[in-house]
């Protein structure tokens, strides 16, 4: 059986350090009308993105409605995988030099619900509630630091040769 080894408080404590990472620039200034119920709020400026960080927000969203929970973690687990392999891949196909920080928050992130899923499993219920409340203002740093800072690298990009599987063939091609 697995051990497991972190407690309901050290996963609580690693959820918080997620609310306040070490790195990046301060998050914009939220305007009065804006919410984490608002999916624009998640938009960066970069359409591929934002559509992934809509489909993130409505995952989320279900998260904190009535259901199964464990189908819930599990697509919303699913969907971070996805997503944040796919900008680990942007980041390296358009050679993104200040990826470290970003990767880093994305592994951390991708622990906390590996741990929450398993700590579900283990019948601690409220924890789902807990990543379904302190998720949305983690993620609100996350997109308007890490992310908005790669989806402006990638606009110029794109800007540069088209899209991005272009550019990386032409400069292969050019080497
Ligand atoms: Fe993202
Ligand atoms: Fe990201």
């Amino acid at each position: 059986m697995e051990n497991i080894a972190l407690t309901t408080k050290a996963v609580n404590s690693v959820i918080a350090s997620l609310v306040s990472p070490s790195t990046g620039a301060a998050p914009r200034a939220r305007a009065d009308n804006e919410t984490t119920a608002d999916p624009s709020y998640f938009a960066v400026g970069f359409s591929p993105m934002d559509a992934v960080h809509r489909e993130f927000h409505d995952l989320l969203g279900a998260l904190g409605e009535p259901g199964d929970q464990g189908e819930k973690l599990l697509a919303l687990h699913e969907h971070l995988l996805r997503h944040c392999g796919q900008e680990e891949r942007w980041m390296i196909d358009s050679e993104f030099a200040a990826c470290a920080g970003h990767i880093r928050e994305h592994e951390t992130l991708l622990e906390v619900v590996s741990e929450v899923r398993r700590r579900f499993d283990a019948g601690d219920s409220d924890i789902v509630q807990s990543l379904a409340d302190e998720l949305p203002r983690w993620f609100e740093q996350h997109a308007n630091t890490m992310d908005a800072a790669l989806a402006t690298h990638l606009g110029k990009f794109a800007q540069l040769g088209g899209s991005l599987e272009t550019r990386v063939a032409q400069e292969t091609a050019e080497a």
